[in-house]
């Protein structure tokens, strides 16, 4: 492994450091207006620019967790074509202001926050599902979840994205992709065949398997840190059947024998059916209730293949228990409550998390999160939130060679995802500052009997506070390969708002 010598980093250091200085003093006579009047001339006729006096501002700045999460920015620019990104990153570059690459708007890491004045590159326009043959299609960079599922439904074919129909696909394919189709046929990156990246220089590549395979490796896992991705082909799936729902209500009483159920059926995980998958929360539905357990129990097939495998679950004895059959693909995701239309796309509305991933529950742990839960939502200003407990499977994630891509190895041998989801309105200290509290008791709580050199988070369920093995692995090799690489292709660290490396 070639080691950077100080001197080199130094030198790339000094040289965007003169560059920007001058830049610098050119850009200080530059106001947002010329900006965009310069930018105008550079873009394609389609590209929009917008100003932060301009009527759709606020529509465009508009985003999940918000204001909690509050990149600055001097303009927007609607891009509407890959040179525009190209044009536009090159011209921030000369002028030494910084950028942020916006998709479906749903990031969740507080590092976004340390974007000032900058331009936000809003890549909604580069929306386009090709299918390309059977196998393969072609998808634009700003394309959202329920855009590119329901154009392949109408050809009976399915990708692998993330659950939430309104959360972009490449946001979650660059830092894994976790979903319900996890477990039959891998993460969301490793459905990834080929990607054109506009790098942090404002040059654009194709990455693949043979044409710049290091930059391909690591934009399957830390793909935020390394460019901006305007189009990616993925493999597609065929849809052999409907699904089949149970959605039981559990009380507390059951914590203990439910959450040893779900440790038993991933014991070892690699025996579990792929196509049986689980997503859960904890959650209080008025403020005279007890927190419950729901259990969304889920299988790619009939009532009856579904029962078999729900059958433990059900004996347990769930207060109320909801069978939905003959779930079309391109139905599932609002059957699971993650539609366009529901609460998790609400745009202006905090949710403050903190990823967990464990190879199993602890009781105990549990237990306790159980309570500062209880202590959450009886505070009216959180009484919203949930817990959200997924377990989608980990077959095919654990089939691919861990070291073919940059995803950490904790992200393919772990099964349960989990976190606090802290629900508030408004932009207070105090509460901010109680709500990160709350999430970091549960955090603890979770990891109980885990050490903290352990602990590993979901890059885009990461809350910015974790150091980067935390986040992008415990092997030193790994996030050694991983800074190696963002010298080559990012030396000034423009990308540097999500989830940073550097
Ligand atoms: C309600 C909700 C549900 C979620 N469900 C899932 C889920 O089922 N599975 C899962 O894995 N994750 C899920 N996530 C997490 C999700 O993966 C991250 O929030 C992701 O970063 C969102 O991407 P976005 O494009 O929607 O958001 P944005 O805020 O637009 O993007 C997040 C970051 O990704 C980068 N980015 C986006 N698009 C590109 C691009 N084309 N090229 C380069 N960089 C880009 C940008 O740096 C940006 O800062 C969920 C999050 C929420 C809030
Ligand atoms: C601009 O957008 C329109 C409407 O979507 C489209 O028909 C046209 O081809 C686009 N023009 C260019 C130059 O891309
Ligand atoms: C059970 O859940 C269904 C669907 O959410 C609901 O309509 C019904 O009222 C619930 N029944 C009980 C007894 O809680
Ligand atoms: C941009 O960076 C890439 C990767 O380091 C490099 O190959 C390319 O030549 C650079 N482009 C310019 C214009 O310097």
């Amino acid at each position: 492994m070639v080691s950077i010598h100080p001197f080199v980093l130094l030198m790339v250091h000094s040289l965007c450091l003169t560059v920007t200085t001058v830049a610098h003093a050119q850009f200080e006579q530059r106001t947002t207006v010329q900006v965009a009047n310069d930018l105008a001339k550079a873009l394609s006729p389609n590209a929009t620019l917008i100003v932060p006096n301009d009527a759709r501002w606020s529509s465009v700045v508009a985003r999940v967790n918000y204001p909690r999460i509050s990149p600055g920015y001097r303009l927007v620019v609607e891009v509407a074509t890959e040179d525009d990104v190209a044009a536009t990153v090159l011209y921030a570059n000369r002028h030494n202001i910084d950028f942020l690459a916006i998709a479906g708007a749903h990031g969740e890491s507080t590092t976004l926050n340390r974007l000032r004045s900058g331009i936000q590159i809003n890549l909604r326009k580069l929306n386009f599902v090709n299918l390309q043959d059977d196998q393969t299609v072609a998808v634009g960079g700003g394309t959202l979840q329920w855009e590119l599922t329901s154009h392949l439904y109408s050809h009976s074919r399915r990708a692998v994205t993330g659950l939430c129909e309104c959360v972009s696909v490449a946001g979650p394919l660059l830092g894994a992709g976790h979903s319900a189709l996890q477990s039959q046929y891998g993460f969301s990156a490793d459905n990834l065949l080929s990607a054109n990246v506009v790098l942090a220089n404002g040059t654009t590549v194709l990455s693949s398997s043979t044409t710049n395979s290091d930059l391909f490796w690591a934009i399957r896992g830390a793909g935020h840190n390394f460019g901006i991705v305007t189009s990616f082909n993925l493999l597609t799936h065929p849809i052999p059947s409907t699904y089949s729902l149970y959605t039981l209500i559990y009380t507390r009483d059951k914590l203990d024998a439910l959450f040893s159920l779900v440790n038993d059926i991933d014991s070892p995980p690699e025996t579990r059916d792929p196509k049986f998958f689980l997503n859960a929360f904890l959650s209080r539905s008025a403020p005279d209730a007890d927190p419950v357990f729901t259990y969304c129990l889920a299988y790619e097939g009939t009532p009856e293949d579904l029962h078999i495998r729900a059958k433990s679950f059900l004996a347990l004895g769930p207060l109320n228990t909801t069978l939905t059959t003959d779930i079309t693909y391109d139905k599932l995701y609002q059957a699971l409550g993650f539609g366009k239309d529901s609460y998790s796309c609400s745009k202006n509305i905090n949710q403050g998390i903190s990823g967990v991933a464990l190879q199993k529950w602890n009781i105990e742990g549990l237990k306790k999160a159980y309570k500062i839960f209880l202590d959450l939502t009886a505070d009216p200003r959180f009484f919203d939130s949930f817990l959200l407990m997924e377990n989608y499977g980990i077959v095919a994630v654990t089939g691919v060679d861990p070291s073919s891509t940059a995803l950490p190895l904790e992200e393919r041998e772990r099964p349960i995802l989990t976190s606090a989801v802290v629900h508030y309105e408004g932009n207070e200290e105090a509460t901010r500052r109680d709500a990160a509290a709350y999430i970091k008791k549960i955090k603890e709580a979770l990891y109980e009997r885990v050490d903290k050199d352990e602990w590993h988070a979901y890059v885009n369920y990461a809350a910015g506070d974790e150091e980067v093995e935390e986040v992008y692995g415990r092997e030193r090799w790994r996030v050694e390969k991983l800074r190696e690489l963002k010298w080559r292709w990012d030396p000034c660290n423009r990308l540097r708002f999500f989830a940073p490396l550097v």
